[in-house]
């Protein structure tokens, strides 16, 4: 039996958590939930933003499967979220980016993998107001955090045989800083001779990006930089609603989608579920269940081409409820 931690989060957390815990119990897999939750729901509650019971669920189970939870714009309390990856060291945010059949989109063959540095960078909270006018924010490069996401990049690519990773940064204009995290990726390739490094200036890679992203297998980059690009992939594939992440620490991993609370249609039935679906396979990767997270991802496959029940973001009427019923429908039991 396995004992998961599951936050529920807020804005559309719940219903996408809720359709992802049904998916996963109907695979068979035996798991004890440890039903706890953070953010502003609780905040408005309780008064408190991330109760004492959430970090004693995560240190005890140490793999958790999460919901979205809001951070207020400009003002107001700290991303939860930067707060525990970086508490719990979960330096790796890997974010698979597959189009699937039966998704509208320009492109037809986008496979790419990003690893986004998820510890430092210019999310490292180092900010303060100068004088009277103006702020700073520090931004930390470090040569430990920069080596270890690049070698889980390229540790990744040898053994899915990807032949190529575009580590992209910004090192004409941030010579110190993206500086060293490019010569860290010079450095780690070495050991690697069979795969390609893409040296890809951050800007341009957008551009690349939306003009032929087939050209990249594996993406690794800094914190900021990992994030934008997060869902400007998403937005290739065809939408938040389809890209699934994990947080990757030594001995403990978050696993959440790349989307947020999205408020705008909380509470609506109307969120697709499948992020949170496929990040709880990628959990049961993690956890050795390859037979149950094939299941689970089959399924999505066959759901989504077929078209049938399909949520709005992907141009049809079904409910989250109706769709995670329709995937639990097209589990072929082996
Ligand atoms: P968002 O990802 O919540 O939403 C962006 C757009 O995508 C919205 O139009 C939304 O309706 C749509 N969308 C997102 N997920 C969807 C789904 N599953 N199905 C259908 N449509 C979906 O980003 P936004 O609006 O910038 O942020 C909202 C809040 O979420 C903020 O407070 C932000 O800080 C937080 N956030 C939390 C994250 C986390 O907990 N890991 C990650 C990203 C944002
Ligand atoms: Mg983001």
């Amino acid at each position: 039996m396995y004992n998961i931690t599951l936050i529920p989060g807020d804005g559309i957390g719940p219903e996408v958590i809720n359709s992802a815990k049904k998916v996963i119990e109907a695979t068979g897999i035996n798991v004890k939930w440890d039903i706890v939750n953070a953010g502003e729901d609780v905040y408005r509650q309780r008064g408190v933003l991330v109760p004492h019971e959430v970090y004693t669920s995560i240190e005890k189970n140490r793999v958790v499967l999460k919901g979205p939870i809001t951070t207020p714009i400009g003002c107001g309390f700290r991303s939860i979220n930067v707060l525990l990856r970086k508490k719990y060291e979960l330096f790796a945010n890997v974010r698979p980016v597959k189009k699937m059949m039966g998704v509208d989109t320009p492109f037809e063959d986008v496979d790419l993998v990003i690893f986004r540095e998820n510890t430092e960078g210019l999310y490292s909270g180092i900010e303060r107001n100068k004088d009277n006018d103006g702020a700073e924010a520090i931004k930390i490069i470090t040569k430990k955090a920069s080596l270890r996401i690049i070698e889980a990049a390229f540790k990744y690519a040898k053994e899915n045989n990807r032949k190529k990773v575009a580590l992209v940064h910004k090192a004409n204009i941030m010579k110190l800083t993206d500086g060293l995290f490019l010569n860290c990726a010079r450095e780690v390739s070495k050991n690697y001779p069979d795969i390609e490094l893409q040296e890809v200036i951050v800007d341009n890679m957008c551009m690349q990006l939306v003009m032929n992203p087939s050209k990249y297998e594996v993406i690794v980059t800094t914190n900021l930089y990992g994030d934008i690009l997060s869902d400007l992939c998403a937005g290739l594939v065809g939408g938040l609603g389809l890209v699934p992440g994990g947080n990757i620490g030594k001995e403990m991993a978050v696993f959440e989608a790349v989307h947020g609370s999205a408020p705008d249609i909380a509470g609506k039935d109307l969120a697709n579920p499948i992020a949170v679906i496929l990040s709880g396979a990628m959990m049961l990767k993690y956890l050795g269940e390859i037979g149950k997270a094939n299941l689970i991802i089959d399924a999505v496959e066959k759901t989504i081409k077929e078209g049938k029940y399909v949520t709005k973001d992907l141009g049809g009427s079904s409910s989250t409820t109706d769709m995670t019923d329709a995937i639990i429908e097209n589990f072929t039991l082996k």
